[in-house]
């Protein structure tokens, strides 16, 4: 039988897990005391909008809304029609596309004169300088859509009727990196769950969904150069929750369901969450995090190869040629397949044991001067930005990839020999913040996805939702100059834990709405939790309409 390490950040989710139905207890009680003490009345008083905007007018009027609209789109805007179709239709609008902005009931107009902050947006409903209009202003194809999104946050149903209050909303985001990451290897979830979150995340203004399609346990994207990638490598699934269980072995493996995306399959994804403002980043394994590749391809493993079976929790052995053209050639049919310019290749929890004990690599690392494993790490993944950057993108990494010995491990030690690449984009999520000082002082940009406050695997007790808004990406000490380094935030939907669908959003919701909020909010503006919790009302709401706000506590 296979033996299947329990890598680290597994095991905190697990401890983590273990508290959760206490905390749950406590967090069903505020809520049941907000319901008591407040009920709902379909719109709380004042504007609620969440992520809360920059700057509202409020003119104090309700206006009643034709149930028929008249929309215009500038031509040059690039919205997808169908996506405003579909929103406009949800909120209970019919909508007839006008060619002309006179005499239309909404407006949707590029003006890079007007709007200057990026992917910023000016919104006026009822406002006194077109006092029939909705007529929203952005210099971005995402500016307008985040102008949509206010705009149906602000409709107030009464009855049968649709009002809107009038005002004037001036809004940008604080940061250019909002994103939400699922972890597809472990449990698959398939398409429609991951566009219902992609609905979600375009409902909060967040623009870039990380995706996590390799691990140990399942390998989730058809690569045509190395079909058992999907064959073989899919066939596994997370089985820490179901003793004596394994990829190769389990009952799973002979059922007919499929757990891997075809390459048409995510085409279509790409496109749906572009016509939401979302990019999509994949995230590919290397060096460790790759056992499902191994199951198809042995070879590809440092003790695998020398064992002459797939060893769990192996890492590849990148001295050889043949395992790094391997790689360039999965990363060149990935890059066909997300056009968004960049590439996460992961790089945590590289057990160099595996390394250790190989006395090829060893040899190697003499040959070329390569001073410790950590190094050995970094000539790879230096090897695999160099391979992106001549195509035109960037490499991210977790925060192991700068060559500290973030967890104080025993078998890894500092780098010596080699620096990694400029131009790396790396995610801080373990260790101490000042790592993130330190990535910034040697010139990286930084994803802050400090796995304390962001991880949405986490138990509400460990992580509940007044934590998750407490989240500062700026940590102290950075210097005023080097903020923009912090490219903003990242929370992580790991899928140990969520089996099904209904589990994936007990973890997910509403957390990830005080994500939203913080990616988009400075800082210095941000406002008080009970600001927060009064605008998730009505999220809320929907997301318990939408059976999100679920009591799946338990993982079966
Ligand atoms: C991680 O949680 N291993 C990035």
């Amino acid at each position: 039988m296979i033996n299947h390490q329990i890598n680290y950040a597994a095991m905190v989710r697990q401890e983590n897990n273990e508290n959760k139905a206490s905390s749950l207890k406590q967090l069903y009680t505020i809520v049941l005391f907000i319901c008591l003490v407040c009920p709902f009345t379909g719109q709380a008083a004042g504007i609620h909008i969440l992520p809360q905007p920059s700057g509202i007018e409020d003119f104090h009027k309700e206006i009643s809304l034709k149930q028929k609209l008249k929309v215009f789109i500038d031509q040059n805007a690039n919205l997808d029609k169908d996506y405003l179709l579909e929103v406009f239709t949800d909120e209970g609008f019919t909508v007839n596309f006008s060619t002309s902005e006179k005499g239309a009931d909404v407006v949707f107009k590029l003006n890079a004169t007007t709007v200057s902050e990026k992917d910023g947006y000016r919104l006026s409903v009822y406002g006194p300088q077109r006092k029939k209009q909705i007529y929203a202003l952005a210099n971005s194809t995402n500016g307008l859509l985040y102008a949509l999104q206010s705009f149906r946050q602000l409709i107030i149903r009464d009855g049968e009727a649709l009002k809107v209050p009038a005002c004037e909303i001036q809004d940008s985001p604080a940061f250019g990196w909002r994103a939400f990451m699922l972890d597809e290897s472990r449990h698959f979830q398939g398409k429609e769950v991951v566009k219902k979150l992609l609905d979600e995340m375009a409902r909060l203004k967040m623009n870039v969904f990380h995706w996590h399609l390799v691990d140990d346990p399942g390998w989730r994207v058809e690569i045509k150069k190395y079909p058992l990638l999907t064959e073989i490598g899919s066939r596994g699934n997370f089985t820490m929750m179901r003793e004596g269980i394994t990829p190769m072995d389990s009952a799973h493996f002979s059922s007919s369901a499929r757990w891997f995306y075809t390459q048409d399959e995510i085409r279509e994804m790409v496109d749906y969450a572009h016509a939401r403002g979302i990019v999509i980043m994949p995230e590919i394994e290397i060096p460790g995090h790759v056992t499902a590749s191994l199951y198809a391809y042995p070879w590809l493993g440092a003790s695998s190869k020398q064992e002459g079976k797939t060893v769990a929790g192996d890492l590849y052995d990148v001295t050889d040629p043949k395992m790094l053209q391997f790689f360039y050639d999965v990363l060149d049919e990935v890059m066909t397949l997300f056009p968004d310019g960049i590439v996460h290749i992961g790089g945590d929890e590289a057990n160099y044991v595996h390394w250790q004990n190989s006395p090829a690599i060893n040899a190697f690392m003499q040959e070329k001067n390569i001073t410790t494993y950590t190094d050995l790490q970094i000539w790879a993944i230096n090897r695999v930005s160099k391979h992106l950057s001549g195509k035109g993108l960037r490499m991210m990494g977790w925060n192991e990839i700068t060559g500290e010995n973030i967890r104080n491990e025993a078998h890894v030690q500092k780098s010596e020999s080699e620096t990694l690449a400029p131009g790396t984009v790396v995610q801080f999520w373990d260790g101490e913040v000042s790592l993130i000082n330190k990535a910034i002082a040697k010139g990286y940009d930084v994803v802050n996805s400090n796995r304390i406050y962001t991880y949405l695997d986490y138990g509400y007790e460990t992580t509940s939702l007044e934590k998750a808004y407490s989240f500062q990406p700026i940590p102290e000490g950075i210097a005023e100059g080097d903020k923009q380094k912090i490219l903003g935030i990242g929370c992580q939907m790991w899928g140990e834990y969520t089996p099904t669908p209904a589990r994936l959003y007990y973890q997910t919701f509403p957390r990830i709405a005080a994500f939203a909020e913080v990616g988009w909010v400075a800082q210095e503006r941000k406002g008080s939790y009970q600001s927060f919790r009064e605008r998730l009302k009505p999220l809320e709401t929907i997301w318990e309409k939408m059976g999100y706000l679920n009591d799946q506590k338990e993982m079966y």
